[in-house]
């Protein structure tokens, strides 16, 4: 069961619902296909697909630029069923898939041996090694072989994200890293969606923020940080709390 919230009667969150254009919009998503284009001449590229409204409006691009970019998702089997509905819809609609990368069942063993689904509440260790086994290494698997993958990252997701490049290489990884939203605000990010009717997770209607793990994710008040809804035990709202994908050196974490 997820730890208690203390849930008060302030107002959950809403996500933007920007009428006209953010200012420079129309240059940023220039950049942002320019930056696409980049990734996918390095083949073979891949886009790590979270079903996030990011990842949701670069698999947009990629479909309607006809983009040679395959899509990834790490089912992590812990996903929300609302992300799987998402998921289920959005291949439909584009008629393109997104390929599921499973962690092992070695390791899924090895992980129910070595605690409770309820521990990674009360022992870092713990989550970080679910984490690892069930994201860090899948990520890994996939990427071996691959030139270039691409990421939903932006600088206005938290602090700790605020240096976030466009581009760099991944040296954990080993191949080049693009982040095309890198620059994007959350109004950038909401008006695409709207304007190009871009299928969205139902839980950003029900005052999620950021969206992950079904056990490592709850909505967030109107006052709370983006990303105060993942792993807020451990929370760190200042720099936010991160799985290890994004910062994943030579351990599994
Ligand atoms: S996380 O590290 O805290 O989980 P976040 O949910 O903000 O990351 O997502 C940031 C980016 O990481 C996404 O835009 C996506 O590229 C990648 N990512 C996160 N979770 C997954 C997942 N389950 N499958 C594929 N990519 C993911
Ligand atoms: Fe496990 Fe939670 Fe990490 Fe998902 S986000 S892999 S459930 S610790």
């Amino acid at each position: 069961m997820k730890p208690s919230n203390a849930i008060s009667i302030r107002r959950w969150y809403q996500r933007p619902r920007p009428l006209s254009a953010p200012d420079g919009f129309e240059d940023k998503l220039s950049q942002s296909v320019e930056l696409l284009r980049v990734a996918a001449a390095m083949t073979p590229c891949v886009l790590a697909h979270s079903l996030s409204a990011e990842d949701m409006v670069l698999f947009h691009l990629i479909a309607t630029k006809d983009l040679a970019i395959d899509s990834i998702a790490l089912d992590t089997h812990r996903l929300p069923v609302a992300t799987r509905e998402l998921w289920r819809i959005t291949e439909m609609k584009y008629g393109r898939s997104i390929r599921s990368v499973a962690p092992l069942d070695s390791d899924l063993a090895t992980l129910a041996a070595a605690a409770s689904d309820s521990a990674l509440y009360t022992d870092k260790s713990v989550r970080e090694l679910c984490c690892g086994l069930r994201k860090t290494q899948p990520l890994r698997m996939v990427l071996v072989g691959k030139a270039a993958w691409v990421t939903g990252l932006r600088r206005a997701q938290s602090l700790g994200r605020s240096d976030v490049h466009d581009q760099h290489f991944d040296a954990a990884f080993g191949l080049e890293k693009f982040n095309p939203l890198a620059h994007w605000t959350d109004d950038d990010l909401w008006y695409f969606v709207d304007t190009h009717r871009v299928p969205v997770s139902t839980l950003y209607d029900r005052g999620y923020a950021s969206i992950g793990c079904d056990p490592c994710t709850r909505p967030i008040r109107a006052d709370e940080h983006p990303r105060a809804g993942r792993w807020w035990w451990e929370a760190n709202t200042a720099t936010g709390t991160e799985c290890g994908i994004h910062i994943a050196a030579t351990n599994t974490n």
